[in-house]
């Protein structure tokens, strides 16, 4: 199968070649250092800025991402970022490193490609972006209690659904280009139940439609959602929802590839953007050097995609696809090598 851009830009942005790295903890710090090296192997004289964030590094320094860091990204315009450990209770004075960095740079649309690898772990045929809202929704950070009820307020905006929107028609746009195959778009809400909220995020999205009339449009309620990925996911194009739906399916879509350690992401933003494994920070096997490099790798992939490196993006496609058909595989993927091994077998098919 044609592996393709996803977010492909007409022109460089970033002339300095400067690509800020944050490992975060856990697995980070092994991923992120692997997808740098694949990068420096593709001879592209590209500069790698080093910068903190994270839980470990909050514990040292009070801090789980300094204004350093937020500097440094501002300066590449682009970070590869590892995952962070977010305790599920409350800690005085942590903040999730990447929801702060989507909130500093406005980083409104979160794309997360699920295409097939050629390999028996995963599903054949599927080639479809799931574009999630990455600002707004239950992520807003409005929760609350009083007294025993706990509220959490799910915002939805025009402006924010109607951009967001957008984005998934364009990347349709760009993906039937390459393709030359007719796109199609499914808007995901639960507009039946959240008739207010999911409500307003559904006109918006039937009106951006509207000037897009070259592409198919079908809508469609979360639940059935969830389950028509499992049953017939090779039926769906891009599919654009609200923050935490996405979130969800985005995960479940992981799997049908392989699971977490495959799946790439990009938040995106109009001044930055940042890419990053949709894993988290896998405490059960950080520092044992197993992890899966490949969802880091294809993250970088599409950082190339967004630099205007498309055929750059491509050749490490290329090279993740052919290490999967040699059998070099991670143990997540039902193989033995290690990190180091499969990060090396990709520079060396690059
Ligand atoms: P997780 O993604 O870290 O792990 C879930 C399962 O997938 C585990 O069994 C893990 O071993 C496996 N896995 C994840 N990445 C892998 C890789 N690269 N190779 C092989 N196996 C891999 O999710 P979990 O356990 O729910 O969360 C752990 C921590 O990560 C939490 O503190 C959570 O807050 C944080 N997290 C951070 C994210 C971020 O920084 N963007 C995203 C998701 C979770
Ligand atoms: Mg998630």
């Amino acid at each position: 199968m044609k592996r393709e851009n996803v977010n492909e830009q007409s022109k460089i942005r970033n002339p300095k070649s400067k690509i800020c790295l944050i490992n975060g903890d856990g697995v980070g710090q092994e991923v992120i250092p692997a997808a740098a090296e694949v990068l420096g192997a593709l001879g592209l004289g590209l500069e790698f800025v080093e910068a903190q964030a994270g839980f470990e590094y909050f514990e040292q320094s009070g801090n789980a991402i300094p204004d350093a860091t937020l500097a440094a990204v501002e300066a590449c315009g682009v970070a590869l970022f590892g995952a962070t450990s977010s305790p599920s209770t409350f800690v005085k004075g942590y903040r999730s490193p990447i929801l702060a960095l989507r909130k500093a740079f406005d980083l409104y649309a979160n794309l997360r490609p699920v295409q097939s690898l050629p390999g028996k772990f995963s599903r054949p045929r599927l080639n479809l972006l799931i574009v999630r809202e990455n600002t707004e929704g239950l992520y807003a950070g409005r929760e609350r209690l009083e007294d025993d009820t706990a509220i959490a307020e799910r915002v939805i905006t025009r402006a924010g659904s109607t951009r967001i929107v957008k984005m998934a028609f364009e990347q349709a746009r760009k993906r039937s280009a390459i393709s030359g195959q007719p796109s199609m778009v499914t808007i995901v809400h639960k507009a039946n139940v959240l008739k207010v909220t999911d409500g307003l995020f559904r006109e918006c999205a039937l009106q951006v439609a509207k000037d897009y009339p070259e592409i198919a449009v079908r809508e469609m309620l979360v639940d059935a959602m969830a389950m028509r990925l499992v049953r017939d996911p090779e039926n769906f194009d891009v599919i654009v929802t609200t923050n935490l739906f996405g979130d969800i399916l985005s995960d479940e879509a992981s799997a049908l590839i392989g699971g977490l350690g495959v799946a790439p992401s990009a938040n995106i933003g109009e001044q930055a953007a940042v890419f990053e494994p949709v894993h988290g920070s896998a405490p059960d096997i950080a520092g044992q050097g197993v992890a899966n490099p490949i969802g880091a790798i294809l993250s970088a992939a599409m950082l190339l995609d967004h630099r205007g490196q498309g055929g750059q993006a491509d050749r490490v496609r290329r090279a993740v696809d052919e290490i999967v058909k040699q059998g070099v595989l991670p143990r997540d993927l039902g193989g033995t090598a290690t990190t180091k091994e499969v990060t090396r077998a990709v520079v060396t098919n690059l």
